[in-house]
């Protein structure tokens, strides 16, 4: 199978993907203030990664480039990205490290849009030489580094060892010069992991959570042999995976993705203390079945929709939605007490 191909794949097998109806942003509760004392007028949407500044807390995470036929996929993204003043990660130019006619599918998205936040990717176990590319070849702000250990076991030809990984991401944050993401790929974080990151210097993670587009499923798809189809939903929520990392924040930047469905979950995961929010899924279906024009607006829309929710919450800026008062009910319950998360 090429890996041309197996791009392709993903993007229509993440088309037919739906979010599942029951997320766990759904049991989590922001108390409506009825005197807020704030103006529409004078609520910030501007935030930060480790200094790099954003417009926005939206951005478009990880999703597509090493095909020549997705070129025009990330054109799109970044015109919407420009268009909209957010940020866009690409997906992982691993393809075009081997081969150099495949840089122009990346690099479209910084001719599109000279002047945004784009946000290379390679998968975890780069070298720093490949790392080194892959942020020239964008002139990258920020660079992703993925996991995705059950995506690779359940590929009939992904990776099976996972040795020294930790070790390579530990040699990558200390010589790479821009910001550096450790982020999922819609499995999930918890504070074993966190722990295990900030011992080796990582200082932005994004928790990737399930919710949303789920790789074992679409892997799965792509199988003939083998079902794994009770695999499905491995792993922490999103709202799960910010839990977990609530007693690291002092120590760690944590982004919010997977399974983000409104400006409701955006404001969720920034009162569980995310400082951004990434979507790869729902932008791509309404990408390909409506339009640039409509993704643009959808986006405008929600920016919108941010400023009415810091109103009924009584915040100006973004940072203080750390301070918003929830409650987190049904299963969430439990799961905090298991894990003894206050
Ligand atoms: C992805 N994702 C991804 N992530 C990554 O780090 N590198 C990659 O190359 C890709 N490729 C990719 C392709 C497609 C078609 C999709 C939909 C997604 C994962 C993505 O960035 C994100 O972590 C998950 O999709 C969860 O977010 P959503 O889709 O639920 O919003």
């Amino acid at each position: 199978m090429s890996r041309e191909k197996r791009k392709l794949d993903h993007i229509h097998l993440a088309m037919e993907e739906s979010t599942s109806v029951q997320s766990h942003f759904d049991l989590i509760r922001l108390i409506h203030l009825s005197l807020p004392e704030v103006n529409l007028a004078e609520t910030n949407l501007s935030t930060s990664i480790s200094g790099v500044p954003l417009h926005s807390p939206i951005f478009i995470n990880a999703m597509t480039g090493g095909a020549k036929s997705v070129k025009e996929i990330n054109r799109k993204l970044a015109h919407v990205a420009k268009e909209t003043g957010i940020a866009m990660a690409v997906g992982s130019q691993r393809a075009a490290l081997q081969k150099p006619e495949l840089w122009e599918t990346f690099q479209v998205v910084r001719d599109v849009n000279p002047k945004g936040v784009v946000i290379a990717n390679l998968g975890a176990d780069s070298t720093w030489d490949d790392a080194g590319q892959a942020i020239d070849m964008l002139k990258a702000d920020i660079l992703q580094l993925h996991l995705n250990v059950p995506q690779e076991l359940v590929m009939p030809e992904g990776d099976r060892s996972f040795v020294g990984i930790l070790q390579n991401i530990a040699t990558l944050v200390d010589r790479v010069n821009i910001p550096v993401i450790v982020k999922e790929t819609g499995f999930g974080m918890c504070r074993e992991t966190y722990h295990q990151l900030i011992d080796i210097g990582v200082q932005i993670v994004d928790v990737s959570g399930g919710g949303g587009t789920d790789f074992i499923a679409i892997e799965n798809k792509r199988r003939t042999q083998n079902d794994y189809s009770h695999l499905q939903a491995w792993g922490q929520s999103t709202a799960i995976s910010l839990l977990e990392s609530l007693s690291c924040q002092n120590q760690l930047t944590v982004l919010s993705s997977g399974g983000i469905r409104n400006t409701l979950d955006i404001a969720k995961s920034l009162a569980l203390g995310a400082q951004a929010v990434g979507i790869a899924g729902l932008f791509l279906r309404i990408l390909q079945t409506e339009g640039t024009t409509a993704l643009i607006q959808y986006i405008q829309s929600w920016h919108q929709q941010l400023h009415t929710i810091m109103t009924m919450l009584g915040i100006r800026e973004l940072a203080a939605f750390k301070q918003v008062p929830l409650v987190v009910q049904g299963e969430l319950t439990n799961w905090c007490k298991a894990r003894q998360i206050d």
